[in-house]
């Protein structure tokens, strides 16, 4: 679904693919944001950072070793050094020559498709902000591809949240980016409330491991959506369905859809 205002409609579990369709295509490439869309993925969950030259890339690590056959931190290459690299080949030959996306080619390609978490990791995060951080990057872009309704911001730097709010405000936009905050080490659900209500958080995106069914009920109660991460597992994915997850984050998009659909068929 290209537009969360649609995907509110829809009375089912979102489908949210990790890093792309992760399970079967090399991590954070065009051929995984490609794949997610063609098996019906509501949304893709995707990693940004700044190279060398300020320009937001998709990749999940700070380093190159481990998704391309580069070396080094992403932050000292230049795009044109990153744009060298293959980021296919390490996960199967088949995907030889896959590049690193940059933000905005990945925003060209699923415009229109399909909606978008964008993951801020938090080393691109910079204290103070300068004028051209990646969050104020973020805002710019999907401002001027349109595209407020179908992103959502997420990050485990919190602080991250009010500066893109205050961009919205000092820019006079009305409509603000949805935020979701990452938490991955276990919060009471006293804190995890208190810190979407302070964020105006539009979702709230746990570890799995932390999630609890009445954690489920009280952010639900308190008027905010629950996206646990990352469950590639049948079971788990059926329990924290019936337990009234918004949605699940799964780097198996094509499995999720599978426990949904039997779910339906229960009823
Ligand atoms: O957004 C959920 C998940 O992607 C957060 O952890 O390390 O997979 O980016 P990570
Ligand atoms: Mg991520």
């Amino acid at each position: 679904m290209e537009n969360i205002i649609r995907m509110e409609k829809v009375k089912r579990p979102w489908v949210v693919a990790h890093r792309g369709y992760r399970g079967l295509y090399p991590e954070n490439t065009l051929a995984a944001f490609e794949a997610a869309i063609a098996v019906g993925a509501d949304m893709v969950e995707l990693d940004v950072c700044l190279t060398r030259d300020r320009v937001p890339v998709v990749i999940h690590d700070k380093t190159l070793y481990r998704t391309t056959d580069g070396k080094g931190l992403v932050s000292e290459h230049s795009l044109s050094e990153l744009k060298e690299l293959d980021a296919g080949s390490w996960f199967s030959s088949e995907f030889k020559g896959e590049a690193v996306p940059t933000l905005e080619e990945l925003l060209q390609l699923v415009r229109g498709k399909i909606s978008v978490n964008i993951e801020i990791k938090q080393d691109s995060f910079e204290s103070p902000a300068p004028p051209d951080a990646i969050e104020f990057q973020i805002c710019e872009l999907v401002e001027r591809l349109e595209m407020v309704d179908s992103v959502l911001i997420s990050s485990f730097e919190h602080f991250i949240f009010s500066r893109i709010q205050r961009w919205y405000r000092d820019h006079g936009k009305s409509t603000a980016l949805r935020i979701a905050p990452l938490q991955e080490v276990p919060l009471s659900e006293e804190l995890a409330l208190g810190l979407c209500q302070r964020q105006s958080a539009y979702s709230y995106n746990p570890n799995e491991n932390h999630v609890t069914p009445s954690l489920i009920e009280i952010m639900k109660a308190g008027g905010f959506r629950i996206f646990p991460y990352t469950i590639n597992d049948e079971k788990r994915m059926e329990q924290l369905i019936k337990w009234g997850a918004t949605g699940i984050i799964s780097d198996e998009p094509e499995l999720l859809w599978k426990v949904i659909r039997k779910l339906k068929g229960d009823e």
